[in-house]
């Protein structure tokens, strides 16, 4: 760090709505939108200011369809002296501060609002999940790709977040010798457990949870799976960060969402709320969870059909060494 950059970093924040705004990106990335709403200042206004923090180097965009979205730029989260003035202003947000505070409320109230339709989606399609999930996938070759990618070794435990109607614990059955998957909707963990019945998988449990923060205990877990969840979530970050959480050393978390797209239908009409992900985007997060991007997989619809969406699987890997040397150092 030299002079020139730790000036840079205070013209840049120091005005109220940038100030504001940083702080509000240390809790994850937001669009435009949802920073007009928390701030309740106009658009123009705010992107102006969003201009001028993604020009200093402090906050990065990327546009998805009709959605630009804002994050902390990756350089800026190593800058000391915005970590430190981004700490001491969350101290001030902890402790009252009434401008900082209401922020903070209408940050959690964007969320839960966004957390709540995609909800609503569930709910209500929870019934047609096994008819609505092949709409955009060519579902058998991917099927068997992530089979393939988990290895031929059995397993002692399975996590299956946001499980849904729970097919990948049916897919999975014959691998692990107890599975267990999480959702917030109870509609589909109904129907998950009914399909679970059927199929006399009696080693696979369904539990209510967010997989944000979920019960279950660290490292016990010798795989864990996202499959087509991420693009519903407004931190897919902290899905992976969870995930990985969860992980045995050496065990291994295996990813299924869309490549980017611009299908933004898929938004107003089926809740998505990230147009695809991109592999520089997963490993990213990997590598912020202490994991291997160990491979990545391409699935393309083969027909050429534009409503059908290349598929992307991730396999990532929780290093043993690192494992046993951080609680090595931890005891
Ligand atoms: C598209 S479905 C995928 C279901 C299943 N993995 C599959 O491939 O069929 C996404 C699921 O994620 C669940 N979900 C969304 N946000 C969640 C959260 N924060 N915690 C747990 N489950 C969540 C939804 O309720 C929904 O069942």
């Amino acid at each position: 760090m030299t002079l020139d950059t730790t000036l840079n970093v205070f013209r840049a924040i120091g005005e109220e709505t940038r100030l504001r705004i940083m702080a509000l990106l240390t809790s994850g990335e937001l669009t435009v939108s949802e920073i007009t709403f928390i701030l309740g200042q106009s658009q123009p206004r705010v992107s102006r200011h969003l201009k001028i923090l993604a020009d200093a180097g402090l906050a990065e965009r990327h546009r998805e369809g009709a959605w630009m979205f804002y994050r902390i730029a990756v350089g800026a989260r190593e800058n000391d002296v915005l970590c430190a003035v981004l700490a001491a202003v969350e101290t001030m947000a902890a402790s009252g501060d009434r401008i900082l505070a209401r922020d903070l409320e209408r940050f959690r109230q964007s969320r839960e609002t966004r957390a709540a339709q995609a909800a609503a989606y569930f709910e209500e399609n929870a019934r047609q999940w096994s008819k609505l999930r092949r709409l955009h996938l060519p579902e058998s070759d991917i099927e068997t790709r992530i089979v393939e990618l988990a290895g031929e070794d059995n397993v002692d435990l399975l996590i299956d977040l946001g499980t849904g109607t729970g097919r990948m614990l049916e897919l999975f059955a014959d691998k692990y010798a107890a599975g267990v998957g999480y959702d917030l909707s109870r509609e589909m963990l109904a129907i998950a457990r009914s399909n679970l019945e059927k199929a006399a998988i009696n080693h696979a449990q369904v539990r209510h949870g967010d997989l944000f923060s979920l019960p279950a205990e660290a490292e016990t877990a010798d795989i864990v799976l996202l499959h087509q969840v991420l693009h519903y979530l407004a931190e897919p970050s902290a899905a992976v960060r969870e995930a990985a959480r969860l992980l045995k050393p050496g065990g291994r978390l295996i990813i299924s969402d869309f490549a980017p797209h611009d299908l933004e239908f898929l938004r107003d009409e089926h809740a998505h709320r990230r147009l695809g992900f991109s592999d520089e985007e997963v490993g990213e997060w990997c590598k912020a969870s202490r994991l291997d991007l160990v491979k990545t997989e391409t699935l393309s619809p083969s027909s050429g059909d534009r409503k059908k969406l290349t598929v992307k699987i991730w396999l990532c890997a929780a290093p043993v060494a690192l494992r046993r040397l951080r609680s090595r150092t931890a005891a």
